[in-house]
């Protein structure tokens, strides 16, 4: 008898209602929309998340390798109940942010990332998530981790989540924080910004394409590639170079 293993591996998402879009003005004065994706727009979010892999600094390599995955699971059928959310400052990819429902109760935080520096995008892309579990799907419990210094002073100071650790959160098993609804409704009326309904042009400006980051994060610029390249202006011997090195420390 024919199986439709398809029907078997393709997780059935439970209903979520959409998030419905948003926007907030910068301290750089610009407007941000924050809305959320379905499946045919992940690859172009890909794309952009993919160099951060290669970025060690403030644990962007830990984030994005993580996030790559989970969104493209989602897009491909293979993470069960997940919600992603993009900030565009003028249609420019500017955070992504990403959860998912465990319970119509509970709510897990799965990523934040932030691809452009400075302006708290990241910290508002984080609230405005907070704000589709709690207001939206209703759930009365976010569970949150931090993989970097930053995420924790930005989620559990600025919010000061309550310990969770007796469960493991499903990045990487490590103890839970929690955000109750108290704590939400606490830093409501200042960390939570932004209105709605996003005007007609914006959000058309938003929708009609993800746009590259202007001004991502890098790796550092390695300082002693200009000094090899003045006579090896195809810089064949460093790429070997470093080939070799990977290969020694495999
Ligand atoms: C955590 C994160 C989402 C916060 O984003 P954010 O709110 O927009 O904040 P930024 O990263 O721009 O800045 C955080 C701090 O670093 C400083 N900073 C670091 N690099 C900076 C840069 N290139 N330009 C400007 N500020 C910078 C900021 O001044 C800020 O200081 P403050 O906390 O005193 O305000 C973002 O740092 C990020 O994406 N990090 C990598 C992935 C990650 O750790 N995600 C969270 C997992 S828990």
């Amino acid at each position: 008898m024919a199986v439709d293993l398809e029907k078997i591996l393709r997780p059935e998402d439970h209903p979520m209602p959409p998030f419905p879009a948003k926007y907030m003005t910068l301290a750089s004065g610009e407007q941000m929309v924050i809305r959320q994706v379905d499946r045919d727009e992940i690859p172009d979010i890909l794309q952009y998340v993919a160099p951060l892999v290669n970025v060690e600094r403030d644990f962007y390599d830990v984030v994005a390798a993580r996030l790559y995955s989970e969104i493209l699971a989602y897009s491909r059928h293979r993470y069960q109940d997940q919600y992603v959310l993009v900030a565009q400052v003028d249609g420019e990819i500017a955070a992504v942010v990403n959860g998912r429902q465990v319970t119509p109760n509970l709510g897990m935080s799965l990523h934040t990332v932030a691809l452009r520096r400075g302006l708290r995008i990241g910290a508002h892309a984080f609230a405005t998530k907070m704000e589709y579990h709690m207001d939206v799907l209703g759930h009365d419990e976010v569970l949150i981790v931090a993989e970097s210094p930053i995420g924790f002073r930005r989620w559990m100071i600025e919010y000061q989540l309550e310990k969770r650790f007796g469960t493991p959160h499903e990045l990487g098993g490590v103890p839970s924080w929690s955000l109750t609804r108290e704590l939400f409704d606490r830093a409501r009326d200042t960390l939570v910004v932004g209105r709605r309904p996003v005007p007609d042009e914006l959000l058309a400006k938003a929708k009609a394409g993800i746009l590259p980051p202007s001004d991502p994060p890098t790796p550092p610029a390695d300082l002693l590639a200009a000094t090899r390249s003045m006579y090896d202006s195809t810089g064949t011997a460093l790429m070997a170079q470093r080939w070799r090195q990977e290969v020694e420390h495999a």
